[in-house]
C-alpha cells in the first residue's frame, strides 16, 4: 500500500475542529479487538472480529482502515474498498462516548483525501434509510443521494445509496477554503 500522508503511523494527523485530541493512524490487526467492540455497540448485527481481521488478508492497496485514537484508546474506526479509479465505504463508527466530537467527520476527510492522492476520482457508500446521523455526515462532506436499493438489509430496511462522483473537485475545494483561512 502506497504511504498516505494523512495516516502515516510515524507521523499522526491531529484532528481539526473541535477534537484536538484526536488523530488517526492506520488499522493493523492488533486493532480488531478494540474495533469490533465499538461495532457492538453501535452495530449489534453489523461487522464480527472475523470480518474485520478478514480485512487483512486483502490485497493492501485494495482497502484502507484508519482508526481514531483519543489518549490510548480507539475511538472510532473507518475503512474503504477501492476498486482501480472508486472508492466503497465499508463502515465507519465512532465509540458511543466520543460521539459528536468531529471524529467520524475526521476520518472520513482523511479517508477521502488518501483516495483522492491515490488517483481514485469517485466514491460511494450504502446506508440505511433510518440512519440520519451518517445521512447528515456524508451530506456535509458532499455525498448525494443517487438511489436507493430496496430491502438490502437483513430487516429489510431500504439502503441509501450516495455518491462523491468527483474527489478531486472536492479536494481541491479543501485546498481554496485551507488557504482563504490562512
Ligand atoms: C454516524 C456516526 C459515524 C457519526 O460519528 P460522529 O463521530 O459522532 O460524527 P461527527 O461528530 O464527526 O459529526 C459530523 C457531522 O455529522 C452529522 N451528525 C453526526 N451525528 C449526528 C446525529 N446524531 N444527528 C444529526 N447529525 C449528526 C452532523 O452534521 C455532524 O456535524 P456537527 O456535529 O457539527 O453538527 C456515529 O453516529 C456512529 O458511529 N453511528 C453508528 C454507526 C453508523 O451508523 N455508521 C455509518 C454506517 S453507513
Amino acid at each position: 500500500m502506497p504511504k498516505a500522508q494523512s495516516a502515516d503511523a510515524g507521523d499522526p494527523t491531529p484532528a481539526i475542529g473541535g477534537s484536538e485530541s484526536i488523530w488517526l493512524r492506520p488499522m493493523d490487526e492488533f486493532d480488531v479487538a478494540s474495533v469490533a467492540s465499538i461495532e457492538s455497540k453501535v452495530a449489534p448485527d453489523g461487522w464480527t472480529s472475523a470480518l474485520f481481521a478478514g480485512e487483512f488478508g486483502l490485497a493492501a492497496d485494495a482497502r484502507h482502515w484508519l482508526v481514531a485514537i483519543d489518549g490510548a484508546e480507539i475511538v472510532g474506526f473507518g475503512g474503504l474498498m477501492i476498486a482501480v479509479d472508486e472508492a466503497h465505504v465499508l463502515n465507519v463508527a465512532t465509540d458511543p462516548g466520543h460521539q459528536r466530537r468531529g471524529v467520524a467527520r475526521h476520518l472520513l476527510t482523511a479517508l477521502m483525501h488518501d483516495a483522492a492522492d491515490r488517483g481514485v476520482g469517485a466514491m460511494t457508500l450504502e446506508v440505511r434509510a433510518s440512519n440520519e446521523p451518517a445521512l447528515s455526515l456524508y451530506r456535509e462532506l458532499g455525498f448525494v443521494i443517487a438511489g436507493t436499493r430496496p430491502n438490502y438489509y437483513a430487516d429489510g430496511e431500504d439502503a441509501v445509496i450516495m455518491w462523491l462522483h468527483d474527489l478531486f473537485a472536492w479536494q481541491r475545494g479543501c485546498i481554496e477554503t485551507m488557504k482563504e483561512t490562512m
